[in-house]
């Protein structure tokens, strides 16, 4: 159990695989609450299974983030079933890598459904009950490309810059009701996220590249338990990390 993290309600999105997963495992086991939600249902299920019966408090629930509404059941199951929600952790996204003239505009729309709607469908879903519990935590991924730009992956880049300016708009406007609000921006890590480059040649290109640096999801993951761990009258704004390799 860890003081800060232990009883905590903690919701996150896109959490059966890389990141978010790596989270859910680390925050349950030091006692939080921990409420998952991913498309893979059968992917989040048996993650809950695992972690219940190590005596941990942890629930699925079947979410595609571009949905608004499935978005908003998440955060009401997590507030039915333990009374409130802590900590809204906006993890979901996608990268599928391409440069602007090969056209992806399908890959684009994805990605800003995914990577910016989503973000906002959760912070739709849990401010209200934030506000009326006048305490929270909202915490949204964003990245090293939300800090810099990189041909072939313009529009990528572009949606994490616009997770880290909706963060700081969110930051200033939340003030009066003592929610506080994070920014995580990782550099490479191994998850699943390559899977998803649709064009061979970029995907084999960044795969080369990613696994000579990348490094293990637990930065993430303790990165999370670092800002909700601080107490209540600090707001840890924003954390930027890198795998010490990383030259961009
Ligand atoms: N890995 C890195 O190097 C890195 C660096 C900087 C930032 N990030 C960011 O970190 C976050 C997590 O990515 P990851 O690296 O952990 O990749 P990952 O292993 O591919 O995980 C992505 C997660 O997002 C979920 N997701 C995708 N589309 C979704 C949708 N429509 N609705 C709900 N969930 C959805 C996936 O779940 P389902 O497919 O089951 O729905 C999965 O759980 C992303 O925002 C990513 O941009 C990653």
């Amino acid at each position: 159990m860890s003081q800060g993290i232990e009883d905590k309600v903690v919701v996150i999105t896109g959490a059966s695989s890389g990141l978010g997963e790596a989270t859910a495992r680390h925050l349950a086991k030091r006692g939080a609450t921990v409420v998952i939600g991913a498309r893979r249902i059968d992917r989040i299920e048996s993650l809950a299974a695992e972690l219940t019966a190590n005596g941990d408090k942890v629930v699925a629930v079947e979410t595609d983030v571009t949905d608004r509404d499935q978005v908003r059941n998440l955060v009401d199951i997590a507030v039915e079933r333990f009374g409130r929600i802590d900590v809204m952790l906006n993890n979901a996204g996608l990268m599928p890598l391409a440069p602007l003239e090969r056209l992806k505009i399908d890959e684009w729309d994805r990605m800003i459904d995914v990577n910016i709607k989503g973000v906002l469908y959760g912070i739709a879903a849990a401010l209200p009950h934030m506000k009326a519990q006048k305490s929270g935590h909202i915490i949204n991924v964003s990245s090293v490309y939300g800090h810099v730009v990189d041909p072939g992956a313009t529009v990528y880049c572009a949606t994490k810059h616009a997770v880290r300016a909706l963060s700081e708009g969110l930051r200033k406007e939340v003030k009066p009701y003592n929610i506080r609000t994070t920014i995580i921006s990782p550099g490479a890590v191994s998850t699943e996220l390559l899977e998803h480059i649709s064009e061979k040649d970029i995907q084999a290109g960044t795969r080369e590249f990613v696994s000579k640096i990348a490094i293990g999801p637990g930065t993430f993951a303790r990165s999370v338990a670092f800002a909700i761990s601080e107490p209540d009258d600090v707001d840890i704004n924003e954390i930027l990390f890198r795998p010490t390799a990383q030259p961009v």
